[in-house]
């Protein structure tokens, strides 16, 4: 049994198995390097988190907004939107207009980010019905510019993040100042500016790092607790976003997000403050619904390493260098073979272009293709065209 194995992702005689469909198959089908993802894995998770909230003591009120940042495949964002379980996350004007041609109205997406230009609030008027979290005190003016007399959130920073393990290159708040949210010694600024321009602040928004898994749910409760001091400077609030963050395991020692844990701890804070709760999780969605397939291109001893290559590099899938998180390699064919040491490696001529180190893998001799798991989140949508070899085939599995 290996440790990433689930119903819909295991072996068969010998094959690897994805979403009811053969790898094999799916290689010779879609291509290398190709991503497939699962919509079946994708609603799974969707109503695992709706159901984590419905049982939890949140009085029933809690909405999921999907942050498309993750994965902005057009076939997918419009089967999300055909389940009418989740709206949308958007952090950018184009996101936007990708959402509403995906099936989305304006009034199911939440934007949030920062550094907007005075085109990008241009091209956000358009949208009538369209929310807008504010994450600067200029973002609340130009905000009130165009829209006075409208609800408007606030995206606050408690000074306090979270992260898988501690990754602080996760983490979008803690000790070193960042430019994410309002801090509590602006606040009060914060509230003048919106008060100025008519605008009701109606919800306070947080999201404080990534990946986050069980062992880190204290100091996700911390961080709720710090947050309710914004709230209480606020009569107007009804809705609070406690933005995405949740993670889902990479290695076999990861212990996975205890979902009613953290539903509880949410109850907790929010139970008896008569707030809507909303959620806007990427990566749990979408990471482990997503393989990125990959052809074996050689193997060779150097020095004491036996490199793996294979046809694709970081820059289709950049989240192992820049935020090492290792996307786990794993054989289309398995036999129980003695296992090998390898380090698989990518095609481009950068330092950290490497897959993952030490994998142990059955003898890859006789074999010719491979696949990375949790490629389905920050993988085709970080995607570059460095060294021009940013072509990749993507396909939604049922
Ligand atoms: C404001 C905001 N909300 C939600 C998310 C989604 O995070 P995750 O994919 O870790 O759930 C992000 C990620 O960067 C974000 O910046």
């Amino acid at each position: 049994m290996h440790w990433w194995q689930r119903e819909d992702l295991c072996y068969q005689d010998g094959v690897l198995f994805f979403a009811g469909q053969s790898v094999a198959d799916l290689v010779r089908e879609v291509g290398t390097p190709g991503f497939v993802y699962s919509m079946g894995r994708v609603l799974q998770n969707l109503d695992r988190l709706h159901n984590a909230l419905d049982d939890a003591d949140l009085n029933g009120r809690h909405s999921v907004l999907y942050a498309m940042k993750a994965n902005r495949f057009a076939p997918l964002l419009a089967a999300l939107k055909q389940s009418g379980k989740c709206g949308i996350d958007a952090c950018s004007p184009r996101e936007v207009e990708h959402a509403i041609s995906c099936g989305f109205n304006a009034n199911e997406i939440s934007f949030t980010a920062g550094s907007l230009s005075r085109r990008d609030y241009r091209l956000l008027s358009r949208y009538e019905g369209l929310f807008f979290d504010a994450d600067s005190i200029h973002g609340i003016r130009a905000w009130g510019e165009m829209f006075s007399g409208t609800e408007i959130g606030i995206r606050v920073n408690p000074g306090m993040g979270i992260s898988r393990d501690g990754n602080e290159r996760l983490q979008y708040a803690g000790d070193v100042t960042t430019k994410f949210g309002i801090y509590r010694e602006q606040f009060h600024e914060a509230l003048a500016a919106a008060r100025d321009y008519g605008l009701d602040v109606t919800k306070i928004h947080f999201h404080t790092g990534c990946g986050f898994l069980t062992p880190q749910l204290p100091i996700w409760e911390s961080i709720i607790e710090q947050c309710q001091w914004f709230i209480e400077q606020c009569d107007s609030v009804t809705r609070v976003n406690v933005g995405g963050g949740l993670g889902v395991p990479h290695v076999e020692s990861d212990q996975a997000l205890d979902l009613q844990l953290w539903a509880q701890a949410l109850a907790r804070q929010f139970g008896d403050k008569g707030l809507h709760v909303e959620i806007e999780p990427g990566d749990y969605l979408v990471k482990d619904a997503g393989l990125l397939l990959l052809e074996k291109t050689y193997l060779e001893r150097k020095r004491d390493v036996m490199f793996l290559g294979v046809d694709a590099g970081f820059n289709i899938a950049p989240e192992p260098a820049n935020y090492n998180l290792p996307f786990q390699p794993v054989p289309v064919f398995y036999q129980d073979e003695p296992l090998q040491t390898y380090h698989v490696v990518g095609n481009i001529n950068e330092a950290l272009d490497v897959w993952y180190e030490n994998a142990r893998l059955p003898d890859m001799d006789e074999e010719d293709f491979l696949v990375l798991i949790n490629a389905g989140g920050y993988s085709s949508s970080m995607a570059s065209n460095h060294c021009m070899r940013g072509e990749f085939k993507e396909r939604l599995l049922g």
